[in-house]
């Protein structure tokens, strides 16, 4: 089941076209959320839309309608389909090239482009979180905040790509970058914690990663649990010697971690404080649909 919406009108996705002169599509000029429901609630939707805005500021590009205009054409759009669980793309390009001129500048463009994507949500399968997953550390370094920064969910994903070409990567489920002073940052779509002695730990905000807000939830959910959680910076060699390591994302959720690179994580199993927070994960998300239905009854009404 897949629908995509092309400034307001839906089509399969066969039939979407967008102009060979939108600057997304030329340059990588555009900026993106990606979110789920759970039971036809967009889950945390303010969080992603609040990021989505800071991306759009950061690169000065005009959306050209507010949060809350945003949130009625998404939910618009989840109406056309009838799915309990989706994978939902929000994709907002600079518009397209002034007079249908190739030009770089971002001036005198177009209003912007807003392309949606609606799919099945695929999530990875339940032994992947038993068993965990393999990661693979590139070479390629990760873009810092002084030249693209991370921190912009941008349309841009060519480091991200590029750290996914060496043919060694393909043998792991994904990679992940260290920044220009060899300290773990990020990977390719998701944050990186690892614990030691009981201690939870991950890159500062400041680092060269997108803060992603299943990690933000990840805080939350370890202040819950009395867990301990720092934001330090750490080295590869750290990561191998840890005693767990586990990835964070909108759509992986808490994913453990067992194997990088050549080296067996702790046990090579799950590790206990992060079955933890997988099970402080459900809980929060159990509480925030209970909250939305509470709150925003029109939300649940898709
Ligand atoms: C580079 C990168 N880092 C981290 C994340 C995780 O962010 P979130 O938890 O908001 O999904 C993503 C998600 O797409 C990402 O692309």
């Amino acid at each position: 089941m897949a629908l995509v919406s092309v400034n307001g009108s839906i089509y399969k996705p066969e039939d979407a076209k967008i102009s060979v002169y939108d600057r997304g599509f030329l340059f990588g000029d555009a900026i993106y959320e990606v979110f789920r429901s759970y039971g036809k609630i967009l889950f945390t939707l303010e969080q992603h839309l609040d990021r989505l805005y800071r991306s759009a500021n950061a690169i000065q590009l005009d959306i050209g309608y507010t949060p809350n205009e945003l949130v009625e054409q998404i939910y618009d759009f989840y109406k056309k389909e009838n799915i309990e669980d989706v994978y939902i793309r929000l994709q907002i390009s600079r518009g397209n090239c002034a007079k249908e001129q190739i030009n770089l500048s971002p001036n005198n463009t177009g209003k912007a482009n807003i392309v949606m994507y609606l799919h099945d949500l695929k999530l990875p399968s339940p032994q992947t979180y038993e068993k965990g997953m393999s990661l693979y550390c590139t070479h390629i370094r990760r873009n810092t905040k002084l030249s693209m920064d991370p921190n912009i969910k941008s349309g841009n994903y060519l480091n991200n790509i590029i750290a996914l070409l060496p043919k060694d990567s393909s043998k792991y489920h994904d990679t992940f970058f260290l920044d220009h002073e060899e300290y773990v940052t990020e990977g390719t779509t998701f944050n990186i914690f690892m614990v030691k002695n009981g201690v939870v730990q991950t890159c500062p905000n400041q680092s060269d990663i997108l803060q992603g807000i299943t990690r933000d939830i990840v805080f939350h959910c370890a202040d819950k649990a009395n867990i301990d959680i720092k934001q330090d910076k750490f080295r590869l060699k750290a990561l191998y010697n840890a005693d767990e390591v586990f990835i964070t994302s909108s759509t992986k959720e808490i994913m453990p971690v067992t194997k990088i690179d050549q080296e067996v994580i702790g046990s090579g199993r799950p590790g206990a404080i992060t079955k933890k927070l997988i099970q402080q994960y459900k809980d929060f998300v159990q509480q925030y649909l209970a909250n939305a239905k509470s709150q925003h009854p029109w939300r649940v009404d898709v």
